[in-house]
């Protein structure tokens, strides 16, 4: 029976070229999930959309003279452009600059409101008397007084991953300026998160079972510590209205807004479905919702969201959030001020998006951080998919070429050996589909490279290009038994690698998509024409680690 399967992504701030660790963390894996559902017949809706509000997009504009719209609008066509580029499948990718969205915020603003989960109190708020304003959350900055670090901001320490409210700093000062602020009374609307304290544990103790250790512990630690109302407005220009009289001076927190952006984009997604009502399935039916987030974002999804859907009401809660772990480079944070980043569009400039997503996904920070390596880059993308993977469907492609018309050839009883190899394909999908459901990505793939290097033991063993010349029979039955471990691993890798699956499956001549074949092994007819194959990985050259060390400004290892 088909499932419906509901996949919210990350919504990056339109502020910044994306890196690595961006792609790592929240991008790669929801891609690998969907397509792993799609093939499986399952309804996927996808979504996310750049986040162009809230301050991180009014910093950069400031600094560069900008409109915060031209800024979020210059960078929202850079993630549209390597989305596409990487290969990933949002069903709608949007922003939330839309109409819809702004619509759809107000109203789940007003049902709050009227259902007093949303109130209205003074509070003081940091003002700076040299800048003249009240300074907005990412404005202000300190010492946190949880790690005791500084150079937290007043909506979140980084260090610790704990959200902030810029009254808790020590030693708080202006971002701009530098002037420790006073403070100033101002009214805001409260998000009355108080009241979901014991909805929320109860929901977290029964439904959470199956959630990543460290996005469980976040979670109850946070729930632990007490759940404090969150002022939801804010006293700037740039953002969602207040849908009220009287507040035209102030706007909707980004964070308020940015995670109804789901919501949004699946209706904008209905919409251009030419079914309006389509969103409901994914929301108000039977339907598994996941929230694939980098794990600076667990509260505002396993909490916040979650406690604004109750209140709302009628809608579904998440049912995972599987928040990776960061991808450190080189073996060090990532730091945009000292260039330690690799950022995404360079790197796609010069390398295949298949190269990428291999070594990303092989390498996934799912329960633990990763480090990504140029050396180690190089080295599995030529030991792994260019000598494993590709030569062996090179091989056996290229073979059938020369000594069988280029077409799959008459296989005969198939000996033991076999018929063996092909139940170890048959399982591995098997296998995969149990890791792939339960989102554990990097088992998933090392199995299939398994199967890989199991068919180049099998075919050294089998030996077709001796067998040719003197039992033609022989070389059949292995060409063919490899053949069918070939079509095997392109289902296999299809959610990973999907521009060589799809290469692959015109190599072997099957028309339609990967996706249409459904997740099980496809064995080619025999007889069936096949067409010449053309190099699935191109090798790397050493000399590019060095190169791209230098980039980094690193010194290259001796
Ligand atoms: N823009 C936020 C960030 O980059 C993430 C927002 S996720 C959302 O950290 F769900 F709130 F949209
Ligand atoms: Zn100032």
């Amino acid at each position: 029976m088909s499932e419906r399967i509901f996949i919210g992504v990350a919504w990056p701030y339109a502020n910044n070229r994306l890196h690595l660790g961006h792609v790592a963390g929240a991008y790669l894996p929801p891609d690998i999930f969907a397509r792993y559902h799609r093939t499986k017949g399952n309804e996927v809706l996808m979504v996310s959309g750049s986040d162009q509000h809230g301050t991180p997009v009014t910093i950069r504009a400031e600094a560069e003279g900008k409109s915060p719209a031209e800024v979020a609008a210059f960078f929202h066509q850079k993630f549209v452009d390597s989305w596409a580029a990487l290969g990933i499948t949002f069903d709608l990718y949007t922003n939330t600059g839309t109409a819809n969205h702004a619509a759809v915020v107000q109203d789940i603003f007003l049902r709050l409101l009227d259902k007093d989960y949303l109130y209205k109190d003074t509070v003081s708020q940091p003002y700076c008397t040299k800048c003249k304003r009240f300074l907005p959350d990412r404005y202000v900055e300190g010492v946190c007084p949880s790690c005791k670090l500084p150079g937290a901001r007043g909506d979140q320490c980084d260090a610790c991953g704990k959200p902030m409210n810029p009254a808790d700093l020590l030693n708080a000062c202006c971002k701009l300026c530098g002037t420790p602020p006073e403070f100033r009374q101002t009214e805001h609307f409260f998000l009355r998160l108080s009241a979901f304290q014991q909805p929320l544990l109860e929901w977290v103790n029964q439904n959470v079972d199956h959630w990543r250790p460290n996005v469980q512990r976040f979670t109850r630690r946070y729930l632990e510590e007490g759940l404090r109302d969150r002022a939801i407005t804010r006293d700037i220009t740039w953002g969602i209205p207040v849908p009220l009289p009287g507040y035209e001076d102030k706007r909707i927190y980004v964070w308020f807004e940015a995670v109804i952006g789901y919501l949004s984009a699946s209706k904008e997604w209905a919409q251009g479905t030419g079914d309006p009502e389509a969103w409901r399935k994914f929301w108000q039916e039977e339907c598994r919702s996941y929230y694939f987030i980098g794990k600076d974002n667990i509260p505002f999804h396993t909490i916040i969201w979650p406690a604004m859907l109750m209140g709302y009401g009628g809608l579904n809660l998440p049912y995972d959030v599987p928040s990776n772990e960061f991808l450190t480079v080189e073996a060090q944070k990532l730091s945009k001020s000292k260039n330690i980043a690799i950022w995404l569009e360079d790197f796609l400039s010069r390398y295949r998006p298949d190269a990428l997503r291999y070594v990303l996904s092989v390498n996934m920070p799912d329960t633990s951080d990763t480090d990504f390596s140029w050396r180690e880059f190089v080295r599995r993308n030529n030991d792994e998919l260019v000598a494993t993977y590709g030569n062996l469907v090179n091989r056996v492609l290229s073979m059938l070429q020369r000594h069988f018309e280029g077409k799959a050839p008459q296989p005969g009883d198939l000996d033991e050996r076999s018929a063996g190899i092909i139940d170890r394909t048959e399982e591995t999908l098997r296998t995969m589909d149990e890791l792939l459901y339960a989102c554990r990505f990097k088992e998933a793939i090392k199995t299939a490279m398994a199967l890989a290097a199991e068919a180049n033991r099998y075919l050294d063993e089998k030996s077709p290009w001796k067998a040719v010349k003197t039992e033609k029979n022989a070389a059949a039955a292995a060409l063919y038994t490899a053949l069918c471990v070939i079509s095997g691993l392109r289902t296999a890798f299809y959610p990973f690698l999907p521009f060589s699956s799809e290469k692959l499956h015109r190599f072997l001549g099957f028309d339609g998509s990967v996706e249409a074949d459904g997740w099980k092994l496809r064995r080619p007819a025999p007889g069936a024409q096949l067409n010449p194959p053309e190099a699935l990985f191109i090798k790397l050259d050493d000399s590019i680690v060095d190169e791209e060390m230098s980039r980094l400004g690193l010194m290259p290892p001796k």
